[in-house]
């Protein structure tokens, strides 16, 4: 496993590059945008920065993490020596399934294709190409160089091989993998997304503010942030669609999204990336302050 190829430059795909060359792998970062590919540099620069001055990394290993980091903005060129390809593109089933007919086309046939899908059927995707058995999820949380989970997904035809080489392969990234089965959700957003959802109903319904909310989840339960925080850190356009997965995937009225973060995605308000949802997000201040709808 010394070539990885990884798929999109985005906030995800960026950190997986990240952790890869950290832990001395050759890393191709493919996405179609030159400019995507160029912010995703700066921005493993700035986190590699941070981590220096936390000095859980040494500043020569920063040069050293960069360097095993290569761009490219085409998937042929960016798979054709990949011992695995970790997609990690927007989060759309008929992108993910093009891309992933392209890798199989173009990945030397040892290669094991992993998605960082955090709900998408790996089982749906592995059944594109030729070799469902080594087509796996390997679902990083954000922020990736920080978090330690991996969750490990095993599509219906995805060997045993495959899934102990990618269980020892996380683990030797200093991270803790837990395997699960490809059902609607997996284990993370399947727990994780109901929380949120019912954080922001108890919002809907008036039970208490924004604030309160996060607050007796913060210390009540010491989460490192509130669900609401958490919902505009991931992005409510993320969660919303998350959400419709599990509804579409169990038939359960219990999955549904809550009428308020409908109609916030449709506003345009998607959390922490554009600036406001349940909290507003001013360049250089990180005081939480409810957005004007939610002031009390
Ligand atoms: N590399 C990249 N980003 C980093 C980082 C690093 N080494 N260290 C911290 N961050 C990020 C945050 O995004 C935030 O960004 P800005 O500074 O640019 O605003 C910043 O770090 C906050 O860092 P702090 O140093 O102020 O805070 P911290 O280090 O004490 O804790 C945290 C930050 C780790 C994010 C913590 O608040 C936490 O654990 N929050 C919960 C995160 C969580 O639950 N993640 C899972 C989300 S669900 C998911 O990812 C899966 C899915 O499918 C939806």
């Amino acid at each position: 496993m010394k070539n990885i190829s990884v798929i999109g430059a985005g906030t995800m795909g960026n950190g997986i590059a990240h952790v890869f060359a950290q832990h001395q792998h050759q890393v191709t970062l493919i996405d179609v945008s030159a400019a995507a590919l160029e912010k995703a540099l700066a921005t493993i620069s700035n986190n590699l920065d941070r981590m220096v001055k936390k000095e859980t990394i040494q500043p020569a290993d920063k040069e050293r993490t960069l360097a095993n980091i290569h761009t490219v903005t085409s998937i042929e060129e960016g798979v054709k020596n990949a011992d695995l390809v970790v997609e990690a593109a927007t989060e759309n089933v008929g992108l993910k399934l093009k891309i992933f007919q392209e890798i199989d086309g173009f990945a030397p046939a040892k290669a094991i294709l992993a998605t960082n899908t955090s709900s998408i059927s790996i089982t749906q995707i592995a059944a594109v190409t030729k070799r469902a058995s080594q087509v796996i999820g390997m679902h990083f949380m954000n922020p990736v160089p920080v978090m330690k989970l991996v969750e490990v997904i095993r599509g219906f035809d995805t060997s045993d091989d495959t899934t102990r080489i990618i269980m020892e392969l996380s683990q030797s990234l200093g991270k803790i993998p837990v395997e699960v089965n490809d059902y609607p959700g997996f284990v993370a957003n399947r727990i994780l997304m109901p929380m949120i959802n019912e954080a922001i109903y108890t919002l809907y319904e008036g039970v208490a503010g924004v604030t309160e909310i996060d607050t007796v989840m913060k210390l009540g339960m010491a989460h490192p942030m509130g669900p609401l925080q958490l919902a505009d850190f991931i992005g409510l356009d993320v969660c919303l669609s998350i959400l419709r997965v599990l509804q579409a995937g169990f038939g359960q009225p219990k999955y549904a999204p809550c009428p308020l973060l409908v109609n916030m995605v449709t506003a345009g308000k998607l959390g922490a990336k554009s600036g406001e949802g349940f909290y507003q997000y001013s360049t250089g201040s990180k005081e939480l302050i409810p957005a004007p709808k939610f002031a009390r």
